[in-house]
Order: C-alpha cells, then sequence, then structure tokens
C-alpha cells in the first residue's frame, strides 16, 4: 500500500489541481485536519465549517465529516462541486429522525416553531424555521422565547433538554441521541474529578444531563477547543470525540488532557469517544474523490431550496 507520506502529497497535489479545498471537522483524523489546515482549507465546527465553505471562492469543496455537513455545505453553494472522502458517513441523530415521521410531528404541532440541529437530512431542514448548531442554540432558542415563541426542537434529546434549562423555553423534544455523547458516565466522571481537583471539565452538550451538571465549560467543538488556549489550569477532562485533542495539543502543547470516562473502551464497545462515521474519512478517501470525481454530494433542488432559509436565518444571526 501506498505510503501515508505519498499519499498526503498526492492528496495535496490533487486539492491544488482541482482548485478543491478541504473542509474538516476535528473528529477526522488527525493527518486530514493537518492537510486542511496545510492547503488553505480549515478545521472547525459544524456552524464554522458551512459558512468556510460558502464564503471560499474555490470550485469544488472536499468535505471531510459526517453527511449533513456536506449536504449543508451544497445547500448553501448549490453551484459547487461538494465532493466527501466516504458518503456513508452518516449521523445517529440523522438517522434517528426520518423525514416523514418528523414532518407528521410537525404538522401534529402548527403552533410551534420548528428549530432542528444541523445534524439532520437535507429533508428535515426544508420542514424547519431555524436550523442551529451546539455553538449558537442557546442565542437562537433565547432570541424565540423573547418572541414568545412555542417550539419544536429535534433531534438531539440531550441538547434540547440543556437549552430548554438554560432558557425555560416551551420545547416539545424529538427523542434522538448522538450514540458517541450518549456513552460519557455521570459517575464514573464524578471519580475522575476527586482524583483531578484541579481540572476543568469540558463537555460538549450532547452528553446526558448528570454529565452536563459536572461541566466547567458547555460548549461547541470550537468553544471547547478555545477554552482549553485560554483557559488558566493545566489540566483538562474532555468529553467529546477525542479527535478533538488532536487540535487542543497543537493549540495549548503544555496543556494535559484527559478523556472523559465512559462504560466501555474500544474492544466492548465501537462508538466510546470516537465517531465511526467520522472515522470514515481518511487521506485514501481524500485521493479517491478528487482524482475519479466520486463521493459526490446531491441535494434536489426543491429540498435544497427549502432547507437553505433554516440556515440562512441562523447564519444572518450569528453574523
Ligand atoms: P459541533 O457543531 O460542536 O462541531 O458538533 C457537531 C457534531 O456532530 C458533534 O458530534
Ligand atoms: Fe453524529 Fe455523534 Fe458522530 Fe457527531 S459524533 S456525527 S453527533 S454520531
Amino acid at each position: 500500500a501506498e505510503s501515508r507520506e505519498a499519499l498526503r502529497q498526492r492528496a495535496k497535489a490533487l486539492l491544488q489541481a482541482r482548485n478543491a479545498v478541504l473542509v474538516a471537522h476535528y473528529y477526522v483524523d488527525g493527518d486530514l485536519q493537518d492537510l486542511a489546515l496545510e492547503t488553505g482549507g480549515i478545521v472547525a465546527d459544524s456552524l464554522e465549517m458551512a459558512r468556510f465553505g460558502r464564503d471560499h471562492a474555490a470550485q469544488t469543496l472536499v468535505v471531510a465529516g459526517v453527511r449533513f455537513m456536506g449536504e449543508s455545505a451544497k445547500i448553501l453553494s448549490p453551484h459547487k462541486t461538494v465532493l466527501m472522502p466516504d458518503l456513508d458517513a452518516t449521523c445517529s441523530l440523522d438517522l434517528g429522525c426520518p423525514p416523514d415521521d418528523f414532518a407528521r410531528f410537525c404538522d401534529e404541532h402548527p403552533d410551534r416553531q420548528v428549530v432542528v440541529y444541523a445534524n439532520t437530512s437535507a429533508a428535515v431542514k426544508a420542514r424547519a424555521d431555524w436550523m442551529v448548531t451546539s455553538s449558537c442554540a442557546l442565542g437562537i432558542v433565547e432570541h424565540l422565547k423573547a418572541q414568545g415563541q412555542k417550539l419544536i426542537w429535534a433531534p438531539d434529546r440531550h441538547l434540547g433538554r440543556y437549552i430548554q434549562e438554560q432558557t425555560g423555553a416551551d420545547m416539545l423534544l424529538w427523542h434522538g441521541a448522538c450514540i458517541v455523547h450518549d456513552e460519557f458516565k455521570a459517575t464514573e466522571l464524578e471519580l475522575l474529578k476527586e482524583q483531578y481537583p484541579d481540572a476543568q471539565v469540558l463537555v460538549h452538550p450532547e452528553s446526558p444531563a448528570g454529565v452536563v451538571a459536572l461541566a466547567d465549560v458547555v460548549g461547541s467543538t470550537s468553544q471547547m477547543l478555545q477554552a482549553v488556549v485560554h483557559g488558566t489550569a493545566q489540566r483538562y477532562i474532555v468529553a467529546t470525540d477525542n479527535l478533538i485533542m488532536h487540535r487542543m495539543r497543537q493549540l495549548a502543547p503544555g496543556k494535559v488532557l484527559i478523556e472523559a470516562p465512559t462504560a466501555g473502551n474500544s474492544a466492548t464497545c465501537k462508538s466510546c469517544a470516537h465517531c465511526p462515521w467520522m472515522a470514515m474519512n481518511a487521506l485514501q478517501g481524500v485521493v479517491d474523490c478528487l482524482e475519479h470525481q466520486q463521493g459526490e454530494i446531491h441535494v434536489e433542488a426543491a429540498t435544497g431550496s427549502q432547507a437553505v432559509r433554516c440556515i440562512q436565518r441562523m447564519l444572518d444571526f450569528v453574523a
């Protein structure tokens, strides 16, 4: 097989030759994160990925992440070519919110504004009034509550409950979960905190309530990264996909990073602290999609023009 370095060089040359830019999430392989940064792309959270892809001049976007990220990029830039290293990279939140069931649920509650998380299909977004990501959900729901709106929230129940607690908004919650964050354990985290009382605890809000309750910082992947970079503590316990530590180590080399506890380990638990779908992204996939124009994201035009409204509303709100 081709060496990692040879693949990296090939991917780099192809990105340049095809006038393409690599847009990567913090949970993908470290080689892909490094390649994105080295070639003028970005490593980011899902909100920043969407914005970057939309604003970049390149005609081809290679999105290293999961399917909804590629779809959002395509919806925002229908005239660009959006490629993904592996089109089968999905997300348990997306899978747990089938568009037809969701549309029925919305139809049953016509008096409610529909707020959906980025981690959903284009068809679900087409049914929504607002899209949010973990970095801006709180602000947007506060805004809607101030307007006296009642809400439908889908699909992540943990994030929904957290936002509901923080804002006091009237929210009907869909019952989805992220299989990665759902595995973090509060009791074990409490014990770890006792062992390292000086550590700051950073938690992604897709985690269960008991875990969020132990956090010093609750936020999106970028917000967690910033907390490590700017934090005064030496030690951080991190409750999210462990590949985020790749970027944390680069930007905060002196700090000690500890993975938050899950019930299992990699032998017993396929989704403990690393997303199996994010793991499908590899250098070989970047090379293949650029070389053979495969892995292209298509979003039906009618769905896309409907879905773009809720994404645009979010982007205008955070602008
Ligand atoms: P962020 O928006 O924080 O990057 O989260 C997206 C995601 O899929 C987390 O699992
Ligand atoms: Fe979906 Fe969870 Fe994977 Fe993020 S980590 S893509 S929310 S399954």
